[in-house]
């Protein structure tokens, strides 16, 4: 089961009433959608857009009941342009939501390879399975010097020349293949420790997922994209589990919420560079401890809110 996090959070920031059309970027399983198209009726509709193609027929079925009201796209939210024809439907679009990384069903499901746990899983970790290179192609291709600053910039892994060292050994004796093949090497460079709050392996497999799907690129693509299309007053709200991602939005509002970007010693502005949003969370709002408690997955949950101008 996937609990939506922060449901009543997004929906507040919002400001949804009857009516308000939203872009749901990573509709999941629906879980913010179905609050989303009940918060709405009886016009609202909903974009919901998932790279999974599993995921989304997921979706597509628990939110049968809303009728043409749900529009599903396959398709990266950093493709918007692609399906101007789909968004025309439903425009104006007062609300964009963005709740990054995966779902729990994509974490327990077996074949994919997200999760260290399953270690019999193939190593893939794409989102959409009908191109781009897996996990496994990755870690069998890259140079060792690739590897140790994949690991660096998307896991912030302690030992991770250590790391890219030991894959290359191994995968001169055999290629990689499975979840396990990964955590053994993990686990030679980095042991599990009882006082680690998180075993090592979780990070090095986020990285390695963050890249196989290029998840950065499709967000810094997505952000300005994603202000063009709000309504102005509409708002914009993003999820993000990682510091990075967090980072990225948090520049990029901070950026789009400035009137002048001129450096400082410059006296006259001459960037031409308007404020688009005004940033709603100075700080991003975080779960309760009782949603923890509930959904531990939500603890490192970030959500910031911008509205546009
Ligand atoms: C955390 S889940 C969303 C859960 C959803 N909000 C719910 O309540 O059910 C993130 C989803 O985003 C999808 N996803 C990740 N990157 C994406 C991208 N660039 N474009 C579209 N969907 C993406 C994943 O496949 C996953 O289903």
């Amino acid at each position: 089961m996937h609990v939506p996090v922060l449901l009543q959070e997004v929906c507040e920031g919002l400001r949804l009433t009857a009516g308000t059309n939203c872009l749901d970027g990573t509709v999941g399983l629906g879980g913010h959608a179905r609050k989303i198209l009940r918060l709405t009726a009886p016009t609202g509709r909903v974009v919901g857009f998932d790279r999974d193609s599993k995921t989304l027929a997921a979706a597509k079925e628990t939110l049968v009941e809303f009728g043409n009201r749900f529009i599903p796209i396959h398709d990266t939210y950093a493709n918007l342009a692609v399906h101007s024809a789909e968004l025309e439907v439903a425009k104006p679009i007062g609300a964009i939501l963005l709740d990054l990384g995966l779902s729990s069903l994509q974490l327990d499901d077996q074949d994919r390879g997200f999760a260290w746990r399953y270690p019999e899983a193939r190593l893939d970790m794409r989102f959409d399975v009908s191109g781009g290179e897996t996990v496994a192609d990755l870690l069998n291709r890259r140079t060792e010097e690739e590897l140790a600053v994949l690991f660096s910039k998307y896991g912030e892994v302690r030992r991770s020349k250590g790391l890219a060292r030991e894959i290359v050994a191994r995968r001169e004796q055999q290629s990689f293949a499975t979840a396990g093949d990964l955590l053994a090497a993990v686990e030679k460079v980095m042991p599990n420790r009882p006082h680690l709050r998180t075993h090592p392996a979780t990070t090095v497999f986020q990285a390695l997922r963050i890249a196989v799907n290029r998840e950065l690129d499709q967000l810094e693509e997505f952000l300005p994209r994603a202000i063009d299309l709000l309504a102005p007053g509409g708002r914009l709200a993003i999820i993000s589990f990682h510091s990075i991602e967090d980072r990225i939005v948090k520049k990029f509002l901070r950026k789009a919420a400035t009137e002048c970007v001129c450096p400082p010693e410059i006296l006259e502005c001459r960037c031409e560079h308007h404020a688009s949003v005004k940033n709603i969370t100075k700080k991003p709002i975080v779960p309760s401890d009782e949603e923890v408690a509930v959904n531990p997955r939500s603890r490192s949950a970030k959500l910031r809110i911008a509205e546009k101008i």
